[in-house]
């Protein structure tokens, strides 16, 4: 061995398997049912139950946030691993709170991970989470010794009285990345594609998005199709390799709609069902766009006991637009890996309090009406019930704590 090259790295394993070793969810505090919005907006519930695919969605208290819930999702990941061999932690959000500090810097603290891990955010609408998914597995590949913390959070937040309202939502997911996972080994080829497109932004001055809800229907298929292309040209495997498919979703409805649209393109047998399972969570929490594809396979993990072994596709959009489509086999075992705490995700959407249409457009109001700002100092109110809480602000930073 040459001069220079450390006993460390000369060590370094080879290649090895990569992928998901474990993962957990957290949401809002709140829920507002679909069926009270739509009496509302005097509009037939059925809209949004059939013609969305939507049936209620989380509503974060004054005192939680992207931080609170991403911190929350993480905690029981450390609880069940420690931090050993964690050296970096990706927090991936939309709705981010700082123009500079990272929230993976706050969640860090949270979460009392080493001064030995560097923390970063990533962006790119609801693909954030997956561009942290990828990263860490790079990062994994490149020294096996190490895993990555990945948290995915957001709050999805369209105007009051818009056409998007019944399509917000709240939540998180974290997992951990690592060596010879335990609950699915990522594969080596995706599909990719990006394209320059106004469906779906938010200017920098503004706590809501705007959206081109229709123009977002038609890039994600695009986004999809042109991803199904890259794979296949990248030696991915053929529709019928594939057992499970689970989408992004910012409403049910659009993951069917381009899952029709992937059986035409792709000369393939769909079924509205096969998407059914994956539905199960994000048509109670709503749209948690970095966190949303994750969501799903949290449900398909949880909820179908027959996936030892299995493919799953799993396609990742954000709006603006990035497509990516991964692929994964679940590794036998995940039954007893994801029913430690059987039923836990479900306990939790249980668990939500849930709120009035007029309290609820109170909340919204205060996120954007006047002496919203982020910045102005203030105590928030005592409301949640989760494991961290964001107390208030001082001196324009914000002040977060662990509650129990
Ligand atoms: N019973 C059953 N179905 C009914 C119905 C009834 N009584 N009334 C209407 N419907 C159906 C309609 O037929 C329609 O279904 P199809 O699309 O299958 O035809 C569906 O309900 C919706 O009806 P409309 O199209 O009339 O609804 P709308 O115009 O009020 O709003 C929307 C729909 C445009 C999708 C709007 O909700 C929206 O803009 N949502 C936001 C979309 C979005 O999030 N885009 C971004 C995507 S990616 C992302 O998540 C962002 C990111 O990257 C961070």
């Amino acid at each position: 061995m040459g001069g220079g090259v450390s006993e460390a790295t000369s060590a370094l394993p080879g290649p090895v398997p990569v992928g998901i070793l474990d993962l957990a969810v957290a949401t809002g505090h709140h829920v507002l049912d679909l069926d009270d919005l739509a009496a509302h907006n005097g509009v037939d519930p059925a809209k949004y139950h059939v013609g969305l695919g939507q049936d209620a969605f989380s509503v974060p208290a004054p005192d939680e946030d992207i931080v609170t819930m991403g911190a929350a999702a993480a905690l029981p990941l450390i609880e069940r691993h420690g931090v050993e061999g964690i050296r970096t932690v990706l927090f991936a959000t939309e709705s981010g709170v700082d123009q500079s500090k990272s929230a993976a810097v706050v969640a860090h603290g949270l979460l009392g991970l080493p001064s030995t891990v560097r923390a970063v955010e990533l962006k790119q609408a609801c693909y954030g989470g997956t561009a942290a998914l990828v990263a860490a597995l790079g990062i994994v590949a490149r020294d096996p010794r190490e895993r990555v913390l990945v948290i995915a959070s957001d709050v999805a937040r369209y105007d009051l009285d818009s056409a998007a309202e019944p399509t917000q939502g709240a939540g998180a997911v974290a997992f951990l990345v690592g060596a010879h996972p335990e609950l699915v080994e990522i594969e080596p080829a995706s599909g990719l594609f990006s394209a320059d497109v106004d469906d779906f932004w938010r200017p920098n001055d503004r706590s809501t998005a705007l959206v081109d809800g229709r123009l977002s229907v038609t890039a994600y298929v695009d986004a999809l199709l042109g991803s199904w292309d890259d794979l296949a040209a990248r030696g991915g495997p053929a529709p019928h390799e594939i057992d499970r498919w689970l989408h992004h979703q910012p409403f049910t409805k659009m993951a069917l709609k381009a899952h029709r649209a992937w059986g035409k393109h792709a000369g393939a047998e769909t079924s509205d069902d096969d998407l059914a399972t994956g539905f199960t969570y994000n048509r109670r929490t709503g749209n948690s766009y970095t966190a949303s594809v994750f969501l799903a396979l949290a449900a398909l993990l949880d909820l179908d006991d027959d996936l030892d072994g299995r493919r799953l596709a799993l396609f990742s959009y954000g709006s603006g637009s990035v497509g990516e489509l991964l692929t994964g086999i679940v590794k036998p075992g995940y039954r007893t890996l994801r029913r430690t705490d059987a039923g836990s995700v479900a306990a939790t959407l249980d668990a939500r309090t849930p709120i009035a249409v007029g309290d609820y457009r109170a909340l919204h109001a205060s996120h954007s009406g006047p002496g919203s700002a982020s910045s102005l100092d203030r105590e928030n109110p005592r409301v949640t019930t989760g494991p961290f809480r964001f107390a208030g602000v001082t001196g324009g930073a914000r002040r977060y704590e662990r509650t129990a």
